[in-house]
C-alpha cells in the first residue's frame, strides 16, 4: 500500500513557490518610531536593541530610513519634555508630534504616509491614557473624549495622513470623527486600535516611551486576554463609529482574533507586533537560540495568513531587506 495523495509533490522547487498562498511585501509594513523632545541625540532603547528614541531634529532622518527602503508608512510616537495630569503637551501646534509630522510631511509630501499614535499616556504624569479621578483612581472616560478630539485635530492640522487612537476609551472613534469633521478633516482616516489587550508584552515600550503608570494598570480600559468575543464587539463598535482601519494588538499571541475580525468585517486590518514580541525574538537571537531574520519573517507571514493587511513592526526596515533578498 502506497499513499494515493502525496502532499509532498507540490513541495519542490519552483512549484512550491507557485502554490504559496500568502506573501509578505514591503507595502504591508508600517515602521513605528519614537520622537523624544528631551533627547539631543539618538538613544537606543535598552530592552529593544536596534530601536531608538530620535531627537526632534532627527525625526526626518528616522522617516527617511523607512522611505529609502520603500516602506509606505511610519507611525509616530511622541515623548514630550513636560507632562501633567491633563496631558496638555499632547495637542499644541508646536508639541513634539505636531512638529515632527510637519517636518516629515514637508520633506516627503505624499510619498510617505504619516500615521500618529493618538493617546494621552505619554503626556500624562500619572501615565494613564485619560483624565484620572484621583479619589477613585479611575480613568474618566467621558472627560477624556474631548481631549482625544483635540489631539486628533492638532495632528491632522500638522499634516498627519491617518490618526491612530490607542487609548481604548468607549466612544473615542465617534468623538474623534466628529472633531475631525467639524474642523474640515473629513478625509482623514482613523486607524483604530480597536481590539487592544491589557498585555504584558507592552513592557519594553513603556521604557521606550516613558509611559509607565504610577498606580494601577490598564486593565480597566484595555481588554482581558482571556476574551475573544469581546474583541469582535470592540471592533464592531468602532466600525459603527466610523473607523476606517481596524487593528489587533499585540500580534502573535492574538492571531485567532485577527482571523475572526477579518472574517467578520472584511475591513482593512492592521496588526501590531509589539515591543515585547520584538524583544523576545531579539533576546533569543542574541543568545544564539533562534535565527533572528527567519523568526521575524515567519512571525510576520503568519500575521498575513491570519488575515492582516498591514503589519506594524519595529523590524520593518530589516524585513524589507529580507523580502528583497527573497525576490
Ligand atoms: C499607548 C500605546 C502603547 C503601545 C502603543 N501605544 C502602550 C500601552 O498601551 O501601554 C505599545 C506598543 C508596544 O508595546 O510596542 N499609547
Amino acid at each position: 500500500m502506497f499513499p494515493q495523495i502525496r502532499m509532498r509533490r507540490l513541495r519542490y522547487g519552483k512549484l512550491k513557490e507557485m502554490v504559496q498562498e500568502n506573501d509578505l511585501s514591503v507595502s504591508d509594513l508600517i515602521y513605528p518610531f519614537f520622537v523624544d523632545e528631551t533627547a539631543s541625540e539618538k538613544i537606543e532603547v535598552a530592552s529593544m536593541p536596534g530601536v531608538f528614541r530620535w531627537p526632534p531634529a532627527l525625526a526626518v532622518d528616522a522617516a527617511r530610513e523607512a522611505y529609502n527602503l520603500g516602506i509606505p508608512a511610519v507611525l509616530i510616537f511622541g515623548i514630550p519634555k513636560t507632562k501633567d495630569a491633563l496631558g496638555t503637551s499632547s495637542y499644541g501646534d508646536d508639541d513634539v508630534v505636531q512638529k515632527a509630522v510637519r517636518a516629515i510631511k514637508a520633506e516627503f509630501g505624499n510619498d510617505l504616509i504619516v500615521i500618529t499614535d493618538l493617546c494621552m499616556c505619554e503626556y500624562t504624569d500619572h501615565g494613564h491614557c485619560g483624565i484620572v479621578n484621583f479619589e477613585t483612581h479611575d480613568v474618566v472616560n467621558d472627560l477624556t473624549l474631548p481631549i482625544l478630539g483635540k489631539i486628533a485635530v492638532s495632528h491632522a492640522r500638522s499634516g498627519a495622513d491617518i490618526v491612530a487612537p490607542s487609548g481604548m476609551m468607549d466612544g473615542m472613534i465617534e468623538a474623534i470623527r466628529l472633531a475631525l469633521d467639524e474642523n474640515g478633516f473629513e478625509n482623514t482616516p482613523i486607524m483604530s486600535y480597536s481590539s487592544k489587550y491589557a498585555s504584558v508584552f507592552y513592557g519594553p515600550f513603556r521604557d521606550a516611551a516613558d509611559s509607565g503608570f504610577c498606580f494601577g494598570d490598564r486593565s480597566e480600559y484595555q481588554m482581558n486576554p482571556a476574551n475573544g468575543d469581546e474583541a469582535i464587539r470592540e471592533a464592531e463598535l468602532d466600525v459603527l463609529e466610523g473607523a476606517d482601519i481596524l487593528m489587533v494588538k499585540p500580534g502573535m499571541p492574538y492571531l485567532d482574533i485577527v482571523y475572526r475580525i477579518k472574517q467578520e468585517f472584511k475591513m482593512p486590518l492592521a496588526i501590531y507586533q509589539v515591543s515585547g514580541e520584538y524583544a523576545m525574538i531579539k533576546a533569543a537571537a542574541e543568545k544564539g537560540w533562534l535565527d533572528e531574520e527567519k523568526c521575524f519573517y515567519e512571525a510576520c507571514i503568519s500575521m498575513k495568513r491570519a488575515g492582516s493587511d498591514m503589519i506594524i513592526t519595529y523590524y520593518a526596515k530589516e524585513l524589507t531587506k529580507i523580502i528583497k533578498e527573497k525576490a
